[in-house]
């Protein structure tokens, strides 16, 4: 398959072809992704937790992300890979953002960053983006700016929120973003902002009418000990029934098998794992309404009232 750019994403979304990226934070990860077939990479601050053990996202800095960019692109050279502007990155100034920006493209070889916040980094996106970089934007959930929600909450279930999110987009696209990822929020609000929006809206946790599917690979694969977000869905259980036929061809002679094809450990469990997962993206199976975050009627009955919720 080629590598994804904005033009196909642009296409996908007119067709409704769902987008399937993972996040990665190293080597081997990154290249069993890509022989899955993902469309994108998304080297996320959340290596600061899942990879480096950090309890939130929020300590990790631009010189660790940055080394995972450089191991993933070694692992995933076919990939869009988008490098996650940690916090501190881009707050000061957009001088000091543009600089950040540039050192995901020019030292790690991505193809584009993405950073948190609506309207309030309008200048950031602006000042990146006239510097020759694409730029995502992240609304919804957060996760570097949990403390002014309250902490990890579900996003768009109030008419003030919607309202807020939906405003945040529109900023979004008139500073020049290439695509937007919304997190955490139930699929009907999912919809109705990915519909008012031009460029795709791809979701990790917001639902099945998006653009496209972004899940954490450490969830996917069952690796994090520590939290398992309710969207997740862990494909280890379906890939292992067939990791384990697999190894029963080849039992009688595992050694020179595993010498001669390394098909016979992670890699493979691993792959087909995201194998899985893309192919349930592709074909709309993921996210069944239990990886899907609810809303009362009455919730939704005052965001269908509003001027805001697409005709
Ligand atoms: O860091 C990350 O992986 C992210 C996702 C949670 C969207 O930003």
């Amino acid at each position: 398959m080629s590598k994804l750019n904005i033009f196909k994403m642009n296409a996908m979304k007119k067709e409704g072809i769902p987008v399937a990226w993972v996040t990665a934070y190293d080597y081997p990860m990154a290249y069993c992704a890509e022989k899955a077939g993902v469309d994108m990479i998304l080297v996320g601050d959340s290596g600061g937790m899942v990879q480096y053990g950090y309890s939130n996202t929020n300590p990790i800095v631009m010189d660790e992300m940055i080394m995972m960019a450089k191991a993933v692109r070694r692992g995933a050279p076919n990939t869009f890979i988008i490098g996650d502007m940690p916090q501190g990155s881009y707050e000061i100034s957009d001088e000091d953002a543009v600089r950040n920006a540039l050192r995901f493209i020019k030292e790690a070889g991505c193809d584009a960053i993405k950073l948190e916040g609506g309207c309030r980094v309008s200048s950031r996106i602006e000042a990146i983006v006239n510097s020759g970089i694409l730029v995502m934007g992240h609304l919804g959930l957060t996760p570097q700016s949990t403390q002014s929600f309250g902490g990890y909450k579900v996003q768009c279930k109030d008419l003030e929120s919607f309202v807020e999110t939906i405003d945040d987009a529109s900023c979004l696209e008139k500073a020049g973003v290439f695509s937007i990822l919304l997190e955490a929020i139930p699929t009907e609000p999912g919809w109705a902002i990915t519909k008012k929006c031009k460029v795709p809206v791809y979701g990790v946790g917001a639902g099945s009418k998006v653009d496209g599917q972004l899940l954490i690979m450490h969830d996917l694969l069952g690796l994090y000990p520590t939290f398992r977000p309710y969207f997740s869905k862990c494909y280890i259980p379906d890939a292992s029934k067939l990791y384990f036929q697999h190894i029963n061809n080849h039992a009688t002679n595992i050694i020179i098998y595993g010498r001669e094809t390394k098909n016979d450990g992670l890699l493979f469990l691993i792959t087909h794992a995201i194998e899985q997962y893309v192919k349930e993206v592709r074909e709309g199976i993921f996210p069944t309404e239990e990886f899907c975050y609810p809303i009362k009627k009455e919730e939704l009955d005052l965001l269908k009232e509003s001027d805001l919720w697409p005709k």
